[in-house]
């Protein structure tokens, strides 16, 4: 018999996914990754059994989730269009190398996933799967089946007595990790009208912000947080943490008309405390610890991180050599960045770090000033010879 492994969230998508491949003569093991959503896996085994999935494999990635994709993505300052922090793009090459091990294990020549034909991750889980195991064949039933509605995969659902969650029809499609959650669809898809204070997935709108300020101070070492208000703490608690204190603050939540790989502009909404806080707070201590040519040239490689990214080309030459170019680049990013959180606004209040390139003596405009000025008038006539007609 043919075997497939499926992405499987035991959504309504890849219930479906489950009973059409059987239909189509396959085996079908399904694969659950834990990327910081809420997650029960004993929900999942009870919806799989019930769904006829002849194996599960469950797993916790979150930590691989961090070190291995969050983490880079931070050291490279990489936000989509401004106001995308990459959340559902970054899980996607995950949860494709977690399909390609499986297929592997299980010796399945076929992957699959209940990804849509208009949207990224497919290209993502795809371009993934291609990359590391060009062998493996790849099936994606939303882009083959003739169910093109929501409506249409219940009513097949219900005709199959298929699994279906218990929770009322959802108004928007929503992905969630612990980077941050995607918002879309229902009446997001009008642009005319102010978003439904439904829409707030975790973040508070400012009206219902905390109104005191929130103070936080941020260690990082090479770039990679380490401690919160003097205390080490696992970058995962710290991420979670920073996710409840900034969504209480109004923090992180962003609204982009988003230009998808495929060409289509999209209207999403996303949270993303602290992915907000953490890029802020290394973006400041860079800018103090960094001299300008290795600053600007980050800003340069920041936003073509962040398309490698959203089009998913993890698995590539390209991404591992800026890896190793912005590695280098965080030997002096340490220190200690403070901030305030205060009705969806992040400032920074203190800044310190054994590597700082500011100097006082240098910068100063009173007493103890080092600076020779006699040596401005020679740099500027030099700085201007080229241009000089
Ligand atoms: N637009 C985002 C991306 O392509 C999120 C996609 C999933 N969004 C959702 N609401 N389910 O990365």
């Amino acid at each position: 018999m043919k075997k497939v492994v499926l992405a499987y969230s035991g959504g309504l998508d890849t219930t479906c996914c489950v009973k059409w491949l059987k239909d189509k003569g396959f085996d079908v093991v399904c694969f659950s990754a834990n990327l910081g959503s809420e997650f029960s896996p004993d929900d999942l085994r009870k919806k799989a059994k019930k769904s006829g999935v002849s194996k599960l494999y469950v797993k916790d990635l979150r930590k691989e989730f961090i070190d291995d994709y969050i983490v880079p993505v931070l050291k490279a300052s990489a936000i989509y269009e401004g106001k995308y922090v990459l959340s559902t793009a970054l899980g996607r090459p995950l949860i494709a190398k977690h399909l390609v091990d499986i297929a592997h294990q299980e010796k399945a020549e076929y992957v699959s996933h209940g990804c849509t034909g208009k949207g990224n991750d497919q290209v993502r889980i795809e371009l993934g799967v291609m990359t590391l195991d060009p062998g493996l064949k790849i099936i994606a039933p939303l882009r083959e089946w003739d169910l093109t509605s929501r409506e249409s995969e219940i009513a097949y659902a219900k005709k199959h007595d298929l699994p279906l969650s218990a929770t009322k029809e959802k108004i928007y499609s929503i992905d969630k990790n612990i980077w941050g959650i995607s918002v879309e669809g229902g009446t997001l898809e009008n642009l005319t009208i102010k978003p439904d204070d439904n829409s707030y997935y975790f973040v508070k709108p400012l009206q219902k912000a905390r109104d005191k300020e929130t103070f936080l101070e941020i260690e990082f070492k090479n770039g990679v947080p380490i401690s919160l208000n003097g205390k080490k703490v696992p970058l995962i608690t710290m991420i979670e943490k920073l996710n409840l204190t900034g969504a209480d603050c109004g923090v992180g939540r962003t609204d982009l008309i988003e230009d998808r790989v495929i060409g289509i502009k999209s209207r999403e909404i996303y949270e993303a405390p602290a992915a907000w806080i953490l890029h802020f707070a290394h973006r400041e201590l860079e800018h103090l610890t960094l001299d300008r040519e290795t600053l600007f040239m980050k800003y340069d490689l920041a936003s073509k991180y962040a398309w490698l990214v959203y089009r998913g080309l993890w698995f590539t030459e390209f991404k591992a050599s800026l890896d190793a170019l912005i590695e280098r680049s965080q030997g002096p990013v340490n220190g200690s960045i403070g901030l305030s959180l205060y009705k969806g606004n992040i400032t920074v209040i203190s800044r310190s770090s054994k590597n700082a390139l500011y100097k006082k003596e240098m910068a100063t405009y009173g007493e103890g000033d080092r600076f020779d000025r006699t040596l401005a008038e020679g740099f500027i006539k030099v700085l201007g010879m080229p241009y000089i007609k």
